[in-house]
């Protein structure tokens, strides 16, 4: 993959973990029913790991001569009243992610050690999302 098209691979994710710190907020503050405490407290600590993918992915696009977009990928921005299909969502959308991240690790060249690892590391975080929401089913 050129450096040009790896920096918009990395955009397009920018784009995703903007549109899932915003979600996962949203998600966070309408949830309710039993457990709502518990379940409000992860889903913004998760919302956190996403800004913190963002900024991540803001700093290896800068390292690449790039600029990092300032654009939400709307289509991530999915409306969710209901403990059930909060979860759903956010599961599928944990999984597309890791999906998505593993693609574009498998054009990096390990040598590139910072953003191999960067790429490693937010894989790990979705893996752990998806497991928490799993286990909050
Ligand atoms: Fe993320
Ligand atoms: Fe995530």
């Amino acid at each position: 993959m050129s450096n040009s098209e790896l920096i918009e691979q990395l955009n397009n994710m920018l784009m995703q973990e903007h549109a899932c710190q915003i979600r996962y907020a949203t998600h966070a503050a309408v949830v309710s029913g039993p457990a709502s405490e518990e379940i409000k407290e992860r889903l913004l600590e998760i919302s956190g790991d996403e800004a913190e993918h963002a900024k991540k992915l803001r700093d290896r696009i800068v390292a690449l001569g790039g600029k990092p977009t300032l654009k939400v990928h709307e289509a991530d921005l999915k409306e969710a009243y209901d403990l059930a299909s909060i979860l759903q969502i956010n599961m599928r959308e944990e999984t597309e992610a890791i999906t998505a991240y593993t693609k574009i690790l498998e054009t990096v060249p390990q040598s590139n050690v910072i953003l191999y690892r960067t790429l490693q590391d937010i894989i790990q975080d979705e893996q752990e999302h998806l497991e928490e929401l799993t286990n909050l089913l």
